[in-house]
């Protein structure tokens, strides 16, 4: 494994890169927000990104990072969990939500980390104490992340235990292109989501129903061409989104047994460099189209941000959880959940 200094923040804090990798693929991870900052696919950059870490201060897109406490949004900034109100920061203020965490979230902490290698890979676990009150949240929470490179396995397993009940719901922000980040827009490429439904959100993006994908242009059951036309197709769901930005309901039917853990098929992703399969035991997906993926910041390399230039697929408990009762780590109990995308050898 590979580490060197990155870059350093405003106030001086140096940022260190690691590098971990197989001859398929290589990661470079940062300790600030835990963000992947490459992906090398077959040596081609498959990851949004900057080369500098003022990038992602300037940039509100989370780019590549780990979210946290509460990944996507918790209506109105507020929850009740055991009888007690608890107000969020609404740092989605347009729309009065809580987003990924809040002022501070887990992308804008440094992370202790510590490699490993071992006949399964080169492993990097990276880990955080959150502390009971911050951003406003119950219970200190101990957070375990575990990024493994193995042939031409990429995953992610979150792991966190909490001392008193809190919302919590970890996801990963990579912004990725199968084209190749320098390469096209997504509107060549295919994608399928194992998915009979989803979550219909209203003008805030809160989802207020379940709802099959049949008949609508959410239905990716069978590999779909990601469009233009249907990026900015006229359907209400579609609109409220500005685009592709919505939750789906993972069916269970089919699954790989992965480090010891049934991991369900969510998603597989189709471009000029070959296909990615997202498997999970979460039970949901955010497919985020990269819709406001525009500014003047460049990417690496002075790459121009496009919208719907990469694509997301957070795997998640459905957003607003706290405020249907879901979601929900008990004092004590064992968080444990795991991505893997599985790349064409
Ligand atoms: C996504 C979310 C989008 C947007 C994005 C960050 O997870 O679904 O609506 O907020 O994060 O730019």
């Amino acid at each position: 494994m590979k580490t060197y200094i990155f870059d350093k923040l405003p106030d001086g804090r140096e940022v260190t890169a690691y590098e971990i990798g197989s001859e398929t693929l290589g990661a470079t991870i940062l300790n600030y927000g835990g963000i992947i900052q490459k992906l090398l696919y077959k040596g081609t950059d498959i990851i949004g990104g900057y080369d500098k870490i003022e990038g992602y201060l300037v940039s509100d897109g989370y780019q590549g990072a780990l979210i946290g406490r509460y990944a996507n949004r918790i209506r109105g900034a507020k929850f009740t969990l055991n009888g007690v109100e608890y107000r969020l920061a609404a740092n989605e203020e347009a729309r009065g939500n809580h987003l990924h965490g809040g002022m501070e979230g887990y992308d804008k902490k440094f992370w202790a980390v510590e490699g490993k290698t071992d006949c399964d890979g080169e492993h990097l676990v990276l880990t955080l104490t959150d502390p009971d009150g911050n951003e406003n949240y119950p219970g200190t929470v101990s957070v375990r992340v575990t990024y493994s490179v193995c042939g031409a396995d990429f995953s992610i397993r979150y792991e966190a235990v909490s001392d008193k009940d809190t919302p919590f719901n970890m996801t990963n922000h990579a912004y990725l292109n199968m084209n190749g980040i320098a390469g096209d827009t997504i509107y060549n490429e295919t994608l399928m989501i194992n998915a009979d439904e989803m979550s219909k959100v209203d003008e805030n993006l809160i989802p207020v129903a379940k709802v099959p994908v049949e008949g609508t242009p959410f239905d990716f059951r069978t590999p779909k061409l990601l469009s233009r036309e249907l990026m900015f197709c006229d359907d209400e769901q579609m609109q409220k989104g500005q685009g592709l930005d919505h939750n789906f309901y993972i069916s269970a039917d089919e699954a790989t047994l992965y480090q010891g853990k049934k991991l369900a098929k969510a998603a597989v992703y189709t471009g000029a460099l070959g296909a990615l399969t997202l498997y999970t035991d979460k039970p949901c997906v955010q497919f985020y189209a990269a819709n406001f993926m525009e500014g003047a910041y460049p990417f690496k390399g002075g790459l121009v941000r496009r919208r719907n230039g990469a694509l997301c697929l957070e795997t998640q408990f459905a957003p607003d959880g706290p405020n249907r009762g879901e979601a929900i780590l008990r004092a004590g109990d064992k968080y444990d959940y795991t991505a893997l995308f599985r790349f064409d050898d």
